[in-house]
């Protein structure tokens, strides 16, 4: 089930009056950054491991067919690398849609490669949020993902361009990882099957 969040991410107003705020990005947020920003600079949180926990209906599946996205899940002792964003407040209309199923805003530590830290924003769909699917094997993911589309795209190029962004940080995630080597033998049997067909 969908579930639209952006009423309540409108009343979220901590930040409303910040001439500028780093937003944190760990999913389709760190290859794909469709809005104004003022810097990024690779970044991670503590805490929080990411998973392919959170269901599209709207983005990478639809409602009969929903896609699998990354939320973040407590997890205590782990980091989970991202990219972060100074963007200025006015930005928060248009994230606040694009992350409507289910995800809202959250202040929280963000921390730099040279050390430092600040105060600043992540999106995070909860197991509250009605749009939740929750844990489930990792080759089960990703046969959910390659059956699934959406108005942004392929389920799968979501979960490859994610792939992609992270070894191009330099930064392992096992769960991320183990999904796209299941994606790929999917795709290499799916292969076979057709080449046995002809
Ligand atoms: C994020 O990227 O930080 C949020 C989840 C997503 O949009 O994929």
């Amino acid at each position: 089930m969908s579930d639209n969040t952006i009423a309540r991410n409108k009343s979220m107003t901590r930040f409303d009056q910040h001439d500028s705020v780093w937003l944190f990005g760990y999913g389709s947020l760190i290859f794909k950054a469709d809005f104004p920003f003022i810097e990024r600079r690779p970044a991670h949180i503590v805490g929080w491991s990411r998973r392919f926990w959170q269901g599209s209906h709207d983005h990478r599946g639809t409602v009969q067919a929903p896609g699998r996205v990354v939320t973040l899940i407590r997890d205590e002792g782990a980091t989970c690398a991202g990219m972060a964003y100074l963007i200025t407040p006015e930005v928060f209309d248009h994230l606040d849609y694009r992350e409507k199923n289910g995800y809202l805003r959250l202040a929280t530590d963000i921390l730099f490669e040279d050390g430092s830290c600040t105060e600043g924003l992540i999106y995070i769909a909860t197991e509250e949020n009605a749009a939740f699917l929750g844990p489930a094997p990792e080759c089960d993911i990703a046969r959910q993902i390659a059956g699934a589309e959406g108005p942004s795209g392929r389920n799968a190029d979501y979960l490859l361009g994610l792939a992609v962004a992270l070894r191009e940080l330099g930064k392992d995630d096992p769960h991320v990882f183990e999904i796209e080597r299941h994606l790929q033998l999917l795709g290499e049997m799916n292969a076979e099957k057709d080449k046995d067909a002809t």
